[in-house]
């Protein structure tokens, strides 16, 4: 049972909530891993449909748990090597996460947080929210995270954010692309984030996967590649028993079976 950690599936949303809130949700190496098989079992559980990634207390997460980077001068260097995988497989996981993670982001996120929020499909931020990559100032970098926010902001703004580690507010977080929304209040979080999962519930969930995946792979691709992929894509769905299904309820003007779900409710 994670000790960290609280997870929560309603109808197929399974809410993971950061659970160290006098330390600001700083993740320390039994949080990563809490995490990291949280993630695992999602990813592959039917009963999962997407994921609201949320923190408790005042802030969604502070980053690395300080105290815990400050002990690792007395792990040998292949241990501490070690370590920062085990980090990068944090972030590993909660991107590549077939179900859609959704970031309920309030407070403020920072370090490995904003790595945290940069892997999230749609992360959405009250306007009090402040990110900010306070790395520098501790002597450090925010090396980690780099690809997965780099692959959101571009490279010129981490040029600035990442030397000054200056706080971003969240509206420019959202012209950043850091954040896709921007709501008032934690109420209205709460409201635009249960929305969003109800969104994704209208999906397929085969196809949500393969939507994600697309997304986030398409862009890479050479031309002829992104053709011959995309081409057998829509060939396998079309004829596949989700798309099958869809069209067919759609003909019929019936809800497609994946909208009536299995309730698998209950606390972990
Ligand atoms: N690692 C370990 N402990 C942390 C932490 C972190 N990343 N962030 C906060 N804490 C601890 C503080 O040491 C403090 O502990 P204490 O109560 O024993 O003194 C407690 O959490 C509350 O922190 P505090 O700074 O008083 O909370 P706040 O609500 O005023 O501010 C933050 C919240 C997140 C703005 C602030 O805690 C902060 O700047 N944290 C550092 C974040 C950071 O630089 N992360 C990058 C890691 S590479």
């Amino acid at each position: 049972m994670a000790q960290h950690l609280s997870t929560e599936n309603r109808g197929g949303v399974l809410r993971v909530t950061l659970n160290r809130p006098d330390v600001r949700n700083a993740f320390n190496e039994e949080l990563i891993n809490e995490l990291v098989a949280t993630f695992d079992v999602a990813a592959s559980d039917d009963a999962v449909r997407c994921v609201i990634l949320a923190g408790a207390g005042k802030v969604f997460c502070a980053g690395a748990d300080l105290a815990w980077m400050k002990s690792m001068v007395t792990f040998g260097e292949e241990a501490n090597a070690a370590g920062a995988r085990r980090l990068a497989g944090l972030f590993e996981a909660v991107d590549r996460c077939p179900k859609p993670v959704i970031g309920r982001i309030h407070g403020a996120a920072m370090g490995g947080g904003v790595g945290l929020v940069a892997c999230c499909d749609i992360p959405v931020a009250t306007e009090a929210t402040f990110f900010a990559f306070s790395e520098v100032r501790l002597g450090l970098a925010p090396a980690v995270i780099s690809p997965f926010v780099i692959r959101k902001i571009g490279v010129g703004a981490a040029r600035e954010l990442f030397v000054t580690g200056q706080r971003v507010p969240a509206e420019r977080a959202r012209t950043l692309g850091l954040v896709n929304h921007v709501v008032a209040d934690e109420a209205a979080l709460d409201e635009k984030v249960e929305s969003l999962a109800k969104a994704i519930l209208a999906g397929a969930p085969g196809a949500v996967a393969a939507c994600k995946h697309l997304a986030m792979t398409v862009g890479d691709l050479d031309g002829e590649t992104a053709t011959a992929e995309t081409a057998a894509l829509i060939a396998r769905l079309r004829a596949g028993a989700e798309g099958q299904e869809g069209m067919r309820a759609f003909l019929t003007r019936t809800p497609p079976a994946w909208t009536q779900p299995k309730n698998s409710g209950g606390e972990a």
